[in-house]
């Protein structure tokens, strides 16, 4: 048995107690407690409540301290979209954008998506790994303790087979955990684009070998689609989803990006996990988000970095109940942050939603949208010790400072994993 630890003297703990997940006005209540302090043995927390309560704990007399005086204490952020695994930085894309050429322009003309693909399947996984181990250590300075990572630059057998090992690899290898998701229907891959009835054979080639083989190697929990034009349509999506469905790999879905496709739909009639981006959506799309389990997940720094203007409608999304829930979508094409303090901010401004909705979106309700919503995502008795403590002292100073980095400490599974010696900001 390890030392526990006693966090006191924060001003603002967060603990997003109770009934999770969040949907309407419940997304606002993020259960601050003043004065308050948290007990952590044995990876898990012990106590968290009131100084007094907490104190007042047999294991607490005996605990190091962690003095987090003027600090705010929240569960460590779930970012539960991102596409870690990839070989190189898309910034010439990103100047031919700001130039004037459209994201589906550049993809149409082999870049985007497939761009990412040859370089992948030309990295080494030595050379990927390291790359992710050092995304990795920035997610945990950023506050993130848990990631969902896709597949989906590999598009071939052997390369979503080394991605999905690395998810794996990298789990063990470093303290945040890993959530994988199986990504092979990103886009078609060149090789299939020439041929006759490409599109078919590819298709199923992800249903006849990919997933079956992924899900006997259980390496994937979930099954994702990029449900666009240029991608993959309605049929094709549903079609790939079900089968991920029968080899046990839950859906999530890309879906109303950049064009409506009615992959919303789709998302709720499958009963998929979570239903990403939704910038494209109608209101028949939000009653029905609203009336399902499904997650609506936010991921504005898309919209952000490529300077579109429609973000999702958050607003009506939550209004009318919908679990709205937010990532980084972490890729080299559309939204290459680790960040979600800025993501936060990004809700705050853009997406209208308040600093609370923002922070129960990040960590709760993307708790939820994994299937974890009851190991992580509140501070709450028996939950992983997983926190951030941020260097401001209300937490509407978390997404109030863009572009900037406050968070002091980040702590997985009761262990300090990061930790910034000076203050960052005031
Ligand atoms: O979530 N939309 C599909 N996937 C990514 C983009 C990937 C890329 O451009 O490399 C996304 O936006
Ligand atoms: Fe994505």
């Amino acid at each position: 048995m390890s030392i526990p630890t006693l966090i006191s003297g924060a001003s603002q703990i967060l603990t997003l107690r109770g009934r999770g997940p969040r949907r309407g006005a419940a997304l606002a209540n993020i259960g601050i407690i003043k004065n308050a302090a948290v007990l952590i043995a044995d990876g898990l927390i012990a106590a968290v409540g009131s100084r007094a309560q907490v104190e007042a704990h047999p294991m607490a007399s005996g605990a190091q301290q962690l003095n987090a005086t003027g600090r705010v204490v929240l569960p460590g952020f779930v970012d539960s979209h991102t596409h870690l695994i990839h070989a190189a930085s898309r910034a010439n894309e990103y100047e031919l954008r700001i130039t004037g050429a459209s994201y589906e322009e550049i993809a149409k003309h082999g870049g985007g998506i497939l761009n990412s693909v040859s370089k992948l399947r030309a990295a080494t996984s030595d050379t990927l790994k390291q790359r992710a181990h050092l995304a990795l250590k920035q997610f945990a300075a950023y506050g993130t303790t848990t990631v969902e990572a896709k597949s989906g630059y590999g598009l071939d057998l052997v390369s979503e087979l080394k991605i999905l090992k690395l998810h794996k690899e990298l789990c063990t290898e470093q303290p945040l955990d890993i959530v994988s998701t199986f990504l092979g229907a990103h886009v078609i891959p060149a090789e299939f684009r020439t041929q006759k009835s490409g599109v078919k054979k590819y298709v199923s080639l992800l249903i006849n070998k990919l997933i079956p083989e992924i899900a006997s190697q259980k390496l994937a929990e979930f099954c994702d689609v990029f449900c666009e034009r240029g991608a993959f349509n309605l049929a094709q999506s549903k079609q790939i989803l079900e089968a991920g469905k029968r080899f046990g790999l839950r859906p999530r879905i890309h879906a109303e990006q950049l064009s409506r496709t009615g992959g919303a739909q789709l998302a709720v009639k499958l009963g998929a996990a979570s239903c990403d981006h939704l910038e494209k959506i109608n209101r028949v799309d939000i009653r029905a988000l609203a009336k399902s389990k499904t997650t609506a997940t936010l991921l504005p720094g898309c919209d952000f970095h490529l300077g579109l203007k429609q973000y999702a409608p958050a607003r009506e999304l939550i209004d009318a109940g919908a679990i709205v829930a937010l990532a980084t979508d972490y890729n080299p094409g559309t939204s290459p942050t680790v960040s979600m303090p800025m993501i936060l901010s990004l809700a705050c401004t853009q997406l209208r939603m308040t600093p609370a909705e923002a922070i129960t979106a990040a960590t709760i309700n993307s708790a939820y949208s994994l299937g974890r919503d009851k190991q992580i995502g509140s501070l709450e008795l028996g939950k992983l010790a997983d926190i951030s403590i941020f260097d401001v002292d209300d937490y509407r100073d978390i997404p109030y400072y863009f572009g900037m980095n406050t968070c002091h400490t980040t702590i997985k599974r009761g262990q300090i994993i990061y930790s910034k010696s000076q203050r960052s900001t005031t």
